[in-house]
């Protein structure tokens, strides 16, 4: 049957509010919080391998490379093993150094991007073990694997990729969790209370979908005429910041840059003055006060700042001109609940410059020339 964008006005926002239900998707059958079990078949074919690995390396583009980012915190933090990401386009050309001893874990909503797909070859040629992090069942990364573990997001329409990138978020934490049991570099109380704290991600999104729309929206009908945009994170945090510039910039044809917060100092904060509205991914984590200082940073120069906060934080609240509420959470799985409130973002400044959010121009869902 066509794919069909029910009451939605773009297939965007549908694939945006599927992701409580395709989240769920990505963990079902593999994720048992009750039992306190992860079972990711895929995964175990290759256990031996990834027992001896020297290290992982990770292999996409686009948005599924932000994903890579959150893997590579993840899986050095739980597994305490090496991780590289790399942009597939690169990785490809540069004459890497492979090893037999490396597990390339290649991330692809698609399955068939060439750069991809060709850096996955050449690795694999110098035997490398490949495993897929993929969308579309059957599709060609999907077949050069060794092994694998498939997003189960469903059909992708819109261009700007959403709940593909949750559903790889949910399986790098799978792949992460189940790697750290496998290498036994995690305590049994962490690995329970983040398999707990995964199964009630679906609904924080479903809570962010239900509770902020309205919210989201008018904070879109403030901005929509802004120039540029600067997007900050840290830790988790700051590749969910790469990804809300991206999503501006493809959706919005606004200019938006992603950096890790504290890099602002460095160089963009010379662009911060009363023009500027800047973004910041502020969940409760580890690294809280530290974001509330450069927020107050932004402040002094006259920034309008925007804040993804956790629900209950008065302190940023009363710092920033707008903020975005999303559930309290684990500063791990954070990344899958705050990426929400910034599709949204995109999407709704799109729809207020009146631009076809589906199709949005020069760019394509998959790109398979080079
Ligand atoms: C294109 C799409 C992006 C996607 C990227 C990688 O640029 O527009 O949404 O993230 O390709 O695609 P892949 O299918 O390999 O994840």
């Amino acid at each position: 049957a066509a794919i069909e964008k029910g009451n939605f006005d773009h297939f965007m926002l549908k694939e945006i509010h599927e992701q409580p239900q395709t989240i769920q998707d990505s963990l079902r059958g593999r994720l048992n919080a009750e039992q306190g079990t992860i079972t990711l078949s895929g995964l175990e074919k290759i256990q031996d391998k990834l027992r001896e690995a020297n290290r992982i390396v990770i292999v996409a583009c686009g948005t599924s490379w932000h994903a890579g980012l959150i893997g590579e915190y993840l899986i050095e933090e739980l597994c305490r093993l090496n991780v590289e990401v790399e942009y597939a386009s690169e990785y490809r050309y540069r004459n890497p150094i492979v090893s037999p001893k490396d597990v390339i874990l290649a991330i692809s909503q698609s399955g068939e991007t060439a750069d991809t797909l060709v850096a996955l070859e050449n690795a694999k040629k110098q035997g490398a073990t490949i495993f897929g992090i993929v969308n579309v069942v059957g599709s060609s990364i999907a077949r050069l694997a060794d092994a694998g573990a498939y997003t189960h997001a469903g059909p992708e329409i819109g261009v700007a990729s959403t709940k593909a990138f949750t559903a790889q978020l949910a399986v790098l934490q799978l792949i992460a969790l189940k790697l750290a049991e496998i290498r036994g570099t995690i305590s049994n109380e962490l690995f329970q209370t983040l398999l707990r704290e995964l199964d009630d991600v679906p609904a924080k999104v479903e809570w962010v979908l239900k509770n902020q729309v309205e919210n989201i929206k008018a904070i879109a009908r403030g901005y929509k005429d802004a120039a540029n945009f600067l997007y900050l994170g840290r830790g988790y945090n700051f590749p969910i910041a790469l990804e809300g510039a991206l999503k501006l910039k493809e959706i919005t044809y606004i200019h938006a840059e992603g950096y890790p917060a504290a890099e602002m100092k460095h160089g963009p904060i010379a662009l911060v003055d009363e023009s500027l509205p800047v973004v910041f991914v502020a969940t409760k984590d580890v690294y809280h006060e530290k974001i509330v200082s450069n927020i107050q940073e932004i402040n002094a120069r006259k920034g309008k700042v925007v804040a993804v906060v956790s629900e209950g934080d008065d302190a940023i609240n009363d710092m920033a001109e707008a903020v975005m509420v999303v559930p309290a959470c684990h500063e791990i799985v954070a990344p899958l609940v705050a990426v929400i409130p910034l599709q949204l973002l995109a999407y709704y400044i799109g729809v207020e410059r009146g631009l076809d959010v589906d199709k949005p121009r020069n760019l394509a869902k998959s790109v398979t020339v080079e």
